[in-house]
């Protein structure tokens, strides 16, 4: 559902990020990425969401999603792309703080011209749903973070891309959101890709690609994660 193709990255400054990176991801996979700081991760989270652009010549497809290469879209094609097909999760959560946490969820849906319906299910889903018109300031962190992944889930976007959701979490709460994002997940069907520093929330997900400055590679962590 997403390939990277020989994806490379450098900024202005000259020095590479990241060169020629290939793999697939497949539908339904929820997959950790690890890595040392400032070896690339957010930056290839940004190129697959499209927020940053990568280094490419005339005709090359670095990024394709779903079949189709990015960077054959325009702007606006590339916004409703992100919109309608992909969902985040970040670890400063980036819920909106004037808007009541029914409406935050409900916000996707609205851009997609969606039913606003099911921000209420996905409220209740992961276990607030009694709380829909409370501010995210009322709020503690895990609760914030069940409200950032309601948000990214709602309108059962293809492609979920999480940076270190569970970074400002104590480790209990980091293992509940986990378990409900993976639920989630293998009931839409989605993709994950989760950046973790975290080897205990590297080990909740399928498979743990390694990120280095010699490339990607698949590594093993030893999966006690129980359904
Ligand atoms: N906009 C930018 N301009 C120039 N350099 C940048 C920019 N964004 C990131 N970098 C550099 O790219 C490298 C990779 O940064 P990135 O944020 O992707 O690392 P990371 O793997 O996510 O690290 P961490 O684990 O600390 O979050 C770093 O050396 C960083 O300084
Ligand atoms: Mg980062």
């Amino acid at each position: 559902m997403l390939e990277l193709r020989n994806l490379s990255k450098s900024y202005a400054s000259g020095r590479p990020v990241l060169s020629n990176l290939s793999w697939n991801f497949k539908a339904g996979e929820f997959v950790s990425i690890m890595g040392d700081s400032g070896v690339g991760k957010s930056t290839l989270l940004n190129l697959i969401a499209g927020l940053d652009t990568p280094d490419a010549g005339p005709g090359d497809s670095p990024i394709i999603v779903d079949g189709v290469p990015m960077s054959g879209l325009d702007d606006d094609a590339a916004t409703r792309l992100r919109r309608a097909r992909m969902g985040f999760i970040f670890q400063a959560f980036h819920v909106l703080p004037h808007l009541t946490l029914l409406q935050n969820v409900a916000l996707p849906l609205l851009l997609n011209g969606l039913p606003t319906v099911r921000a209420a299910e996905m409220l209740e889903a992961v276990g607030l749903g009694g709380r829909g018109g409370d501010f995210p300031h009322q709020l503690s962190g895990g609760e914030m973070q069940r409200v950032a992944i309601a948000r990214a889930l709602v309108h059962r976007p293809a492609l979920v891309l999480a940076d270190e959701p569970t970074g400002n979490l104590d480790p209990d709460t980091a293992h509940s959101i986990l378990s409900l994002l993976r639920r989630e997940i293998k009931a839409t069907g989605a993709c994950a890709i989760m950046v973790t520093h975290s080897q205990a929330a590297a080990q909740m997900t399928d498979k743990t690609l390694q990120l280095s400055k010699t490339g990607i590679q698949e590594t093993t962590i030893v999966n006690t994660f129980k359904q």
